[in-house]
């Protein structure tokens, strides 16, 4: 019983403390996270996908906020993958609408908090109303020197080498650049994350232990943190975020080489 009562008074250790803790270590640079888990979260409590969708734009607020607050340099969200535009219409329909209402509900507070938004990916199939949206909000924080909050959307992976590809190409073919110019750190540039280091955390809740696609060049030496299948995205707080980061502060990173 003792063991029980000990394991709960654990359990609500007081976020203070592992705010404490994580800030007693270096915190990482950049955490990437992959929001998984919203149309389960929804149908586990006879709501439609949609609302998955809204209740998941909700955690991501205060992550964006406890990101700011620990002093990270970079956080990269997946919130809309190449691959899924094959969803049904209504339910991206849905998604494109909750884009808009982030922006209008929280740019101002992005703007506050010194933030500065990005977008990964390729926005040009997106509804032009979104488009602009975007753009307004990209111009509204671009000045901004506190966290840099990249949103990936419409972005694969494959699509992110691919398009550096072509862009490499096109300034090879038109004499801007030597092809035996070409090294890690110009290669770097042509990628949607261009000069930003590379994430040192990568966060996927919902239990599914796969990249979708996510940052594949990037997170070469990434430390992966995957959650329990039962902590979808829409439940995903701070105190699970400090854990995680937690985690990650306790890893060893070699890098290949030996310590
Ligand atoms: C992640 O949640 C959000 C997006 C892909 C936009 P899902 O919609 O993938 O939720 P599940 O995985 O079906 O539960
Ligand atoms: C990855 O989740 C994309 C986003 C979170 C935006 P998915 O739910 O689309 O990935 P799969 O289909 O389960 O691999
Ligand atoms: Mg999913």
């Amino acid at each position: 019983m003792y063991k029980g009562i000990f394991s709960f008074i654990k359990h609500i250790q007081p976020t203070r403390r592992l705010i404490k803790q994580v800030n007693s270590r270096p915190v990482p640079r950049h955490i990437a996270i992959i929001m998984d888990g919203n149309g389960r979260w929804a149908q586990k409590r006879g709501l439609s996908r949609e609302m998955g969708h809204r209740y998941g734009s909700e955690s991501l607020k205060d992550i964006i906020e406890s990101t700011s607050d620990l002093g990270i340099e970079y956080l990269t969200v997946f919130a809309f993958s190449t691959e899924n535009w094959k969803r049904p219409t209504k339910e991206i329909n849905a998604l494109m609408d909750l884009l808009v209402d982030y922006i209008d509900s929280e740019l101002d507070r992005l703007k506050r908090n010194n933030i500065k938004m990005n977008v990964l990916g390729d926005l040009g199939s997106f509804p032009e109303k979104v488009q602009q949206k975007i753009y307004f909000a990209l111009d509204n924080t671009k000045d901004n020197t506190g966290l840099k909050f990249n949103i990936a959307l419409n972005y694969g992976g494959r699509d992110d080498i691919l398009n550096a590809v072509r862009g490499l190409a096109d300034d090879i073919q038109s004499g801007k650049l030597a092809v035996d110019d070409i090294d890690k750190s110009i290669f770097y540039k042509y990628l949607y994350t261009g000069n930003m280091p590379d994430p040192d955390l990568l966060i996927r809740t919902s239990g599914e232990y796969r990249l979708s696609n996510f940052l594949l060049y990037q997170i070469a030496y990434t430390e992966l943190w995957f959650s329990k299948p039962s902590l979808l995205w829409p439940d995903f707080n701070q105190r699970q975020y400090l854990k995680a980061i937690l985690d990650y502060q306790n890893r060893q990173r070699r890098f290949g080489a030996i310590t």
